[in-house]
């Protein structure tokens, strides 16, 4: 009885803490930046629920920052948003000087959304160019010169799988150098037992609590290439990780 009360009450606490934190980001980001991107949506809501596909809910708009210097991405790197919601991860990829930030999301919807955001961004751009794709992740093929990956556990069991067979596959086709920044990773022993990903760096979520904190880090992996000649790169970890 104690027991399901104490766990009703961190659940609580935690919906509080979300609100509050969404609505900061909202008045203090997405109002100024000229953008729309705090509010979640389930699929439901929209028609497309399904075995393995999450809700969107968005990044923090700090969270690709805090794993991925501005100086480890160079003019040739192609970044990827596995199911981009909203857009909010395509346009602090795009304060990168990355050649091309390409998002690719399920729902029509929430894509009209993102293609809004990034033509009111008032941020400032350094990218190329952002291709924003409306697909289930399933009929989309990686492009061969994608070398940075985000996923915030866009996908759960096998459809989760079968992305990190398609990642893979790329990988394959065209050996090169690519990372994968994965939040709330909850399919990572999924994927480590590839054999095929080498976590570099974590950074811990920005949640009260030790588990919660846990559950919401930010990990950075490097896909090793079958073929010895792609040698992976070295990274530091972050300092506190
Ligand atoms: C947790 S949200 C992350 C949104 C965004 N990447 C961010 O970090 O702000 C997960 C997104 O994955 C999308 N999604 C779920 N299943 C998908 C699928 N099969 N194909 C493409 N996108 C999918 C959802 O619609 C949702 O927008």
């Amino acid at each position: 009885m104690r027991a399901r009360m104490v766990s009703k009450t961190r659940m609580v606490g935690k919906q509080i803490y979300t609100f509050l934190r969404r609505t900061l980001g909202a008045v203090l980001v997405d109002r100024p930046a000229g953008v729309d991107t705090a509010r979640s949506v389930k699929l439901e809501e929209l028609g497309l629920s399904g075995e393995g596909r999450t809700h969107y809910e968005p990044s923090g708009w700090l969270d690709l920052r805090r794993v991925l210097r501005r100086s480890e991405v160079s003019g040739e790197d192609v970044f990827l948003d596995l199911g981009s919601g909203k857009g909010r991860v395509l346009l602090a990829a795009a304060r990168y000087p990355f050649r091309r930030v390409i998002g690719v999301e399920l729902s029509a919807e929430l894509n009209a959304i993102a293609e809004r955001n990034v033509r009111d961004y008032r941020g400032r751009h350094r990218c190329g160019e952002i291709e924003l794709v409306t697909a289930d992740v399933l009929d989309y093929e990686i492009p061969d010169d994608v070398t940075v990956v985000y996923a915030y556990n866009p996908f759960m069991g096998e459809l989760f799988g079968a992305v990190v067979e398609k990642l893979l596959a790329s990988v394959d086709r065209r050996p090169r150098q690519v990372r994968l920044i994965y939040k709330t990773p909850l399919e990572e022993s999924r994927m480590l037992a590839t054999g095929r990903f080498r976590l570099v760096k974590v950074a811990r979520g920005l949640r009260p609590g030790r588990a919660w904190s846990q559950k919401m880090s930010i990990r950075m992996y490097v896909v090793e290439p079958t073929s010895l000649d792609a040698p992976a790169p070295i990274l530091a970890a972050t300092p506190g990780a």
